[in-house]
């Protein structure tokens, strides 16, 4: 495997940035997740337009301007041999002495690595569906920034981990769900409406969340952008979450509770469908 850092093309194994870069030691740096199907990238204009806007929220210039950068990212795809899978990459503020403030005239850090992933293995699991369960969220108000500190995620995935799940939905203090640790949370009422937070600094702004919006309005499909609470979430007809890695992926339990017969729903099944036809 090939790692992209600062200007270089290295050895995955050998890839490295010094003690001192502020992603490491302030989690100050931002990323992004694409995947990479046939060898394309979805979405990769909204996916930079993102990356854009979270290092503009945090005052931070971009490591090179776009077309350079889409330049590394297909030759990073290339020299992994990717066809299906996932390109990362990370933008920190540099490395410099250990200071709070920003460091003057200190360069960013930029690094991609790519990865291989399964499509049948994704297939598999969006066919059974997966089960989720709530935590509280304990992240800070400007979670629309896609930002490295991620500790309160991490502490998330490992619970829903521990306990059987494949994600875990946070839940702010008015009882409403905001998003999954690295997903968008979606529900289907019981009268069959699709239901999925507005975005605010509350949530990400995912962009399978964003395609997915599109797509079903093309197909003049309505859906409703609202908070809903854990008590909807658990009353729900059917539960799905987004994400660039699990694509539309249909939920069928939430704590311990079976959600609609405890296998994928038709809606569920249909969004799937329809979002892995925009990505072929
Ligand atoms: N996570 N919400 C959070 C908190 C996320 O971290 C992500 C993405 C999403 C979905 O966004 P998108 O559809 O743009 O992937 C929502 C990536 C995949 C990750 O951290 O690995």
């Amino acid at each position: 495997r090939i790692a992209y850092v600062n200007g270089q093309y290295v050895p995955h194994r050998d890839a490295s940035v010094h003690i001192e870069d502020r992603g490491y030691q302030f989690a100050d740096g931002v990323y992004e997740v694409v995947t990479v199907t046939g060898g394309r990238m979805i979405d990769e204009e909204g996916h930079l337009d993102r990356l854009w806007r979270s290092l503009n929220e945090l005052r931070m210039a971009p490591p090179m301007k776009r077309a350079p950068l889409k330049m590394v990212m297909r030759e990073v795809i290339r020299q992994n041999g990717i066809r299906d899978g996932i390109i990362y990459l990370q933008v920190t503020r540099g490395v410099a002495p250990r200071d709070h403030p920003f460091p003057k005239n200190t360069p960013s850090s930029l690094v991609m690595t790519a990865k291989r992933l399964s499509m049948a293995k994704a297939a598999k699991t969006a066919e059974q569906g997966v089960s989720v369960i709530t935590v509280p969220d304990i992240r800070w108000t400007r979670r629309d920034i896609k930002s490295v500190s991620l500790l309160p995620n991490v502490l998330a995935k490992q619970e829903a981990k521990d306990r059987g799940a494949y994600e875990a939905f946070q839940v702010d203090d008015d009882g409403m769900v905001t998003e999954g640790s690295s997903t968008n949370a979606w529900i289907v009422t019981k009268e069959g409406r699709i239901v999925t937070r507005p975005t605010s600094n509350s949530i990400l702004a995912g962009i399978t969340r964003a395609s997915l919006i599109r797509e079903l309005e093309k197909n003049d499909i309505e859906i409703e952008l609202r908070s809903f609470s854990v008590e909807e979430l658990l009353d729900a007809k059917e539960v799905f979450l987004t994400s660039s890695t699990s694509y539309v992926l249909p939920v069928v339990k939430v704590d311990d509770q079976v959600i609609g017969n405890g296998h994928p729903g038709i809606v569920s099944q249909k969004l799937r469908s329809i979002y892995e036809n925009f990505m072929a």
